[in-house]
């Protein structure tokens, strides 16, 4: 079941609107204040688009779009083609002229820009004594983008003259096209000669150029009155383009000043044949995206891209959220495609998806839907990369090759994360931590959030609560626990306060329009903002972090930025005016959804900085984002509320994080606001640790609810529940290794694990871990003791607990008392564990493991394990395991075999001499079939054994399943090692009579 909660929220809201105005008895609702942010027809430049999208629509064939590409402009040389698309005004004006490239990566991506000559050139006159620059923001590929970019030296001019258009071969073996459109200006994209994207097939493309505002001076007023003649005369004058927006712009009581009047960009992208689009986070949506223009379940106003701090957020809705990744793909079967749109200004996206029905007439002939989407970005170049996948790893890769694949956490990163707003002093700290151990509970990390500063300075303590903060650290250090301290971006604008002195005479503060320190509203009061686009502040904030400067620190203290969207509690849309002026004089409006990113970024090259001499890697936990903050951090979900529906709601935002490019992504487990019921708390808990981040945390105002405050039976159940976390640690480790090295999700939603089943695009309330073939169905509905699990393929699947079999593709109901998380296993895998519980991560890191091979329908397995120091970056010098475990079904042989091809180094024999000693200490067979019972023993050999003990006998057990459950076999302890080649031989001599699949 995939509907629901989401549709019936306003529904509810209504209802509960009726109560509270029946009976004050009720506590208040809470719901955004959707005052406080734009509608699309409140942003000008959006307006005007969605305007332009109904002219050419009610045109329909008559609507000429007026760019053409000159053909006379037009050069091809080592993988670029770069020309001039001409914009048509009216009759008689001289056409406004757009420098375009289509530059062709060695990728299979294909990169198109699209600038404006006279700004390229300065050749503009700022409104007012603006001092902002008058190119259009080009910067954005500096702060996203890290590689990916080599140009194809195989990309080709179609030899074919044609009429009207040109090709350009690119991509493996030529096997994508482009197909470059003179008149109107557009572009389709092939594969294989098949159209996948199509640019400006609306003819939606708009570059709105730079022009001079025309003063118009109504006669016989005096000089100085310029601006209420204007007005006046502007009121006098309907006829021509409706220029209402252009200039300046108020909203809620902020003008935002315009200097350079309207220039938004925008482009219509169609996908024909695709039904799916998933992507561009950060919404709290469903997984596959709606539409935007209005109709049944459909929503009104395009998704929005605009990093924003927004107080109590509302569920199944294209407003914004605190981050943005403008890559989206669109989804079919037998194909994925997507683009990445690299633009830094507010930007807005509408989804139209058209139906065609089958056509009785011609038989065979399928019906399909075409997606079709208007992006619309407020200022800046336009500049997207088109990917043609053609398969969803594909597509992972290639957007990870520009902007970085997700960083290598520490593993206790990976562990369970304890905040809340605040413990409130050291003593509280040590409190927390000895009660996790008095019930036994496992966590790794412990937050401060601002409370712990004094007057809300960061880098300061509260001397009063937080007296001796090393003392506490050495407590947490104990048991290898850490401590994370918040730190953001405003910086408290008070006296005897050295932090906002220099930034204040270093100049590093973000501008206001007039180039004066802006000065703003947020959690210390009157503060200030640090300019991470500056160079000069990032160096500056390198060392505050330092030990001696922020003293009371440990190496053991990690950081977490938050409200770096930035949030300003007296802001437009409690952010920045957009005509705030950023290093080198750009506009904040240019740069609006990079700003967090910069700022998270010099924080964690703050944190490597100072832990130079430790070599150790950092972690950041941010709440803005955009694409390329993987490379830094984590994120999470922001505010969200102690209620069902969040809970639900977090699965497909964790999903779409994972496909998105920054799947290190949790939300608030129990929920920020408000005080979850104990079963709420609870299956919130089972949901949790299957968020890659993994973290509770709570409001100011909430009480407190760590895992051992519920009591009985819930504490037990949420205890059980980490301590699956736990042990399956290192399948956790490994799958955030794939990411960091292939930019695949860490958890996945169906359609990326089973691409070719359409039923399953949408599904996005379960997930896999990784490679695991685990698949978790989280339990999200109150009161609820089943789920229905989806299952897409013909494998045999395998409760995790009890192996009871699930097999068939299509919907599986699974029990689901409160003490039981839905989790199977799917047939084909071995996933890596460590079953011994221990108080923190750091406890388990010679600790042994199991291996639980889980048989698929052949009677086969296969799965791997990374695993490295955990800490350090070391593993860059290879010193790191990485193995292949396959279970042949055939032979009945078990293989572990190096996959770590690296050059042996010094730190890698180190490191596996350190590890020499751990073993796999019980491998579980899942699925085995019955003859099994005959099997007493197996023959094990391990690699670099002296001759006589190469070859050892080690002892199985077989356990017949009961009911619906598989039968299983256990072999204990056969002395192998985790970081060595070995082979198992299953078929020893005593029962080759009885030797076959596992089905
Ligand atoms: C807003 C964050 O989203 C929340 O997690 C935090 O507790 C508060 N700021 C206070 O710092």
């Amino acid at each position: 079941m995939t509907s629901s909660i989401f549709s019936s929220a306003y529904r509810w809201t209504a209802v509960f609107l009726l109560l509270t105005g029946l009976s004050c008895l009720f506590s208040p609702a809470v719901m955004v204040k959707h005052e406080n942010f734009k509608r699309c027809d409140q942003a000008g430049f959006c307006k005007r688009n969605r305007q332009y999208a109904d002219d050419a629509a009610a045109a329909s064939n008559s609507w000429s779009a007026p760019y053409s590409l000159d053909p006379s402009s037009i050069n091809f040389k080592d993988g670029q083609l770069s020309g001039t698309v001409l914009k048509t005004l009216k009759e008689g004006e001289e056409k406004v002229k757009l420098p375009l490239t289509v530059t062709f990566l060695e990728s299979g991506v294909a990169r198109v820009t699209l600038d404006e000559e006279k700004r390229q050139m300065g050749n503009i006159v700022l409104r007012g004594e603006s001092k902002a620059r008058k190119e259009r923001y080009n910067e954005a590929g500096k702060w996203a983008l890290v590689g990916g970019l080599e140009v194809s030296t195989g990309a080709a001019l179609s030899e074919k003259a044609e009429q009207g258009y040109m090709k350009v071969f690119y991509g493996e073996g030529g096997k994508h096209e482009a197909v470059i459109q003179y008149q109107p200006f557009g572009i389709e994209f092939k594969r294989d000669g098949e159209t996948h994207i199509k640019f400006n097939e609306r003819g939606l493309l708009n570059v709105e150029h730079w022009r001079q505002k025309i003063e118009k001076l109504v006669e016989g007023k005096k000089e100085g009155e310029e601006e209420k003649k204007e007005e006046e005369k502007r009121e006098e004058e309907p006829e021509g383009e409706d220029e209402s927006t252009w200039w300046d712009e108020s909203f809620g009581g902020n003008t935002d000043t315009k200097p350079r009047g309207p220039e938004a960009i925008a482009l219509d992208i169609s996908f024909p044949g695709y039904e799916h689009v998933f992507g561009i986070p950060e919404h709290a949506t469903r997984l596959s995206l709606k539409s935007t223009r209005g109709g049944e379940g459909c929503y009104n106003e395009p998704y929005r891209l605009y990093n924003a701090d927004v107080f109590e957020y509302e569920l199944d809705s294209p407003m914004t959220l605190y981050g943005s990744i403008p890559f989206m793909q669109a989804h079919r079967k037998g194909s994925t495609v997507g683009i990445f749109w690299l633009n830094g200004a507010e930007t807005w996206i509408d989804v139209i998806k058209t139906k065609h029905t089958a056509n009785p007439l011609s038989m065979g002939v399928k019906g399909h839907t075409d997606t079709q989407t208007h992006w619309i970005s407020e200022s800046g170049l336009l500049d997207v990369f088109v990917f043609l996948g053609p398969n969803p790893q594909d597509l992972a890769r290639q957007y990870g090759e520009l902007t970085g694949y997700t960083a290598m956490p520490q593993s206790f990163a990976i562990a369970y994360h304890q905040c809340r707003w605040n413990y409130v002093t050291d003593d509280d700290v040590k409190d927390v931590d000895r009660r996790f151990d008095k019930f036994n509970i496992p966590y790794d990390v412990i937050w401060l959030d601002i409370e712990y500063t004094h007057e809300k300075k960061y880098f300061t303590w509260d001397p009063l609560t937080f007296a001796n903060p090393i003392k506490m650290q050495k407590q947490l250090d104990k048991r290898e626990r850490k401590l994370v301290a918040i730190i953001d971006p405003h910086i408290k604008n008070t006296d005897n306060y050295p932090v906002i002195d220099e930034m204040k005479k270093k100049g590093l503060a973000v501008k206001n329009k007039d180039g004066n320190d802006y000065e703003g509203w947020c959690w210390p009061g009157s503060s200030m903002w640090i300019d991470c686009f500056n160079p000069a502040a990032m160096s500056w904030w390198k060392g505050l972090f330092k030990y001696d400067s922020f003293k009371g620190t440990a190496p053991n203290t990690f950081i977490w930025n938050d409200m770096n969207e930035p949030s300003v509690f007296n802001g437009p849309e409690t952010t920045m005016p957009k005509d705030n002026l950023h290093h080198d004089n750009w506009e904040h409006r240019d740069v609006h959804n990079i700003n967090g990113m910069t700022f998270h970024n010099a924080t964690y090259q703050a944190l490597i900085e100072r832990k130079k001499g430790e070599n150790r890697r950092p972690f950041v936990l941010t709440r803005s984002f955009y694409s390329g903050s993987q490379r830094s951090t984590a994120m999470w979900t922001g505010d969200n509320l102690a209620e069902w529906s969040h809970l639900e709601a977090s699965i497909p935002m964790v999903l779409n994080q994972g496909i998105s490019g920054f799947p290190f992504a949790g939300a608030d487990v129990g929920g920020f606001f408000g005080n979850p019921s104990k079963e709420l708390l609870t299956r919130w808990y089972q949901a949790g640790i299957y968020y890659p981040f993994f973290r509770g945390h709570a409001h100011i105002d909430t009480r407190r609810r760590e895992p051992y405050v519920p009591g009985s039976p819930y504490t037990e159940i949420i205890t059980k529940a980490l301590r699956l976390r736990y042990s399956l640690l290192p399948a956790w480790y490994t799958a955030f290794h794939e990411a960091h090295t292939t930019g695949a999700p860490i958890v996945r939603p169906n359609f990326y694990v089973h691409p070719d089943d359409e039923l399953g695009f949408a599904v996005d309330d379960q997930l896999y871990i990784g490679s695991t073939g685990l698949l978790a169905k989280p339990v999200t509905k109150e009161g609820a003791d089943s789920v229905s699990i989806y299952i897409a393929d013909d494998q045999p699947y395998y409760d995790y607990f009890d192996y009871t079999i699930y097999q068939g593709a299509g919907h599986h109901t699974i029990a689901a008392p409160l003490e039981k998380i839905p989790l199977l296993m799917q047939g084909g895998h071995i996933i890596p564990r460590r079953d011994r519980p221990r108080r923190s991560s750091g406890l388990m890191i010679y600790d042994p493991f199991t291996l639980v091979v889980v048989l698929n329908k052949d009677g086969s397995a296969e799965g791997s394990i990374y695993l490295d120091d955990g800490e350090t970056f070391d593993y860059q010098m290879n010193a790191y395991i990485h193995r292949r475990f396959f279970f042949d079904g055939q032979r009945q042989i078990m293989t572990s075999t190096n996959l770590n091809k690296g050059r042996i180094t010094v730190k890698l024999e180190s490191y596996l001499k350190a590890m020499e000693k751990v073993r796999v200490e019980k491998i579980i067979i899942v699925g085995v079939p019955k003859e099994w019972k005959h099997k007493h023993e197996v023959m094990v050999a391990q690699e670099g054994a002296k001759e006589s003990k190469r070859r050892r006998k080690a002892p199985i057990e077989f356990v017949e399943g009961t009911g619906k459950s598989a039968n299983w076999a256990v072999v204990r302890d056969p002395k192998i090692s985790i970081s060595k080649g070995w082979k198992i031989d299953f078929a020893t001599k005593d029962e080759d009579d009885h030797h076959g699949h596992a089905h």
